[in-house]
């Protein structure tokens, strides 16, 4: 009888967002054995660890989808958001390295400024404004000093019908208030974590790897006011939702107040579709909606 392994997927930090979706699509994906693991079942910042599960399992890709998120926590906590979004990332990389494993990693629009005038493409200067764009920059400079065969995602503005999001904060207050605030100067675009999973599925399944770095986020350019107003839309809600600015907002970590990302070499290199941002949106909130009724 002949021996027939699948091909294995690793997927740290496997109960956040986007890791929940990779969960999601696993059945899409029957040729592939998937390796969820938590941040019980493997921290990322422990090298020993790191190692011991890299050399049991073996897996063939590693999907790195833990990480520090807390972006204005971050700029107190800077120790743990450096260990978890720069350290841990090398240390994967080496592991990667070591036992010929192919990396994708997931990172920010905040390693940019914030100050351009057009989508950031991959060529572009960063220059992050908080805490945890720093961190999540010094994570992508150290993964592509240590191994050559990495792709980094730099996605923006994530939600999902898992984990905390804007989208579920909003559906919240627009439901327990009459009006809301939201901040309407600064520009991005959203994304859908369920697309960005599916996406590297898909390189995966056309063994596709390409290293390098990629932008990866929904299609259209908005401001978070804008966002709001489509769930609010969407859901059918009665709530006023009320343009505000930046500084009527004020948060601990600096936000970019223009981080729309330029995803034509995504486009260009792999032909994978992006769905557009509110078609996107209108599916995660009809996912929500079948939970509530269920
Ligand atoms: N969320 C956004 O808006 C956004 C925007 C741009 C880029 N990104 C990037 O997209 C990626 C996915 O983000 P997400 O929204 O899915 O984040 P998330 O929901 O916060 O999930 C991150 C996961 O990582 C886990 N984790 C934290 N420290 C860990 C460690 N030391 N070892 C192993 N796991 C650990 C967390 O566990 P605990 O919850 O138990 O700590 C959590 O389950 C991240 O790289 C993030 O930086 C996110």
């Amino acid at each position: 009888m002949a021996l027939t392994s699948s091909i294995k997927i690793l997927v740290t930090g496997a109960n956040g967002q986007l890791g929940m979706e990779f969960r999601q699509l696993q059945n899409a994906f029957p040729g592939f054995e998937f390796l969820f693991a938590s941040k019980e079942e493997l921290p990322i910042t422990d090298d020993k660890k790191v190692d011991q599960y890299f050399s049991t399992h073996l897996p063939r890709f590693c999907i790195n989808c833990a990480a520090y998120t807390a972006v204005d926590k971050a700029e107190k906590e800077r120790t743990a958001a450096y260990d978890v979004n720069a350290n841990a990332v090398g240390i994967l990389a080496a592991a990667c390295k070591k036992y010929e494993v192919k990396f994708f990693h997931i990172s920010t629009d905040y390693v940019f400024a914030g100050n351009a005038t057009k989508p950031y493409t991959e060529a572009d200067d960063t220059a992050p404004l908080n805490y945890y764009g720093y961190s999540k920059l010094s994570g992508e400079e150290k993964a592509l000093k240590e191994y050559d065969q990495v792709m980094i995602f730099r996605t923006s503005w994530v939600y999902s019908s898992y984990g905390n999001n804007f989208v579920k904060t909003m559906l919240r207050l627009i439901a327990e208030r009459e009006r809301i605030g939201v901040v309407a100067d600064q520009y991005g675009s959203p994304t859908y974590a369920a697309d960005l999973a599916n996406a590297i599925m898909q390189i995966i399944a056309k063994q596709n790897f390409v290293p390098g770095i990629f932008h990866y986020c929904n299609t259209g350019i908005i401001t978070w006011h804008q966002f709001a107003q489509a769930i609010r839309e969407i859901s059918r809600a009665s709530c006023k939702v009320d343009a505000i600015t930046t500084a009527d907002y004020p948060t601990p970590a600096k936000r970019p107040s223009y981080s729309a990302l330029d995803t034509q070499k995504f486009q260009q290199t792999f032909h994978i579709p992006i769905p557009q941002w509110r078609e996107s949106l209108e599916h995660c909130l009809g996912i929500l909606r079948s939970h509530k009724s269920s």
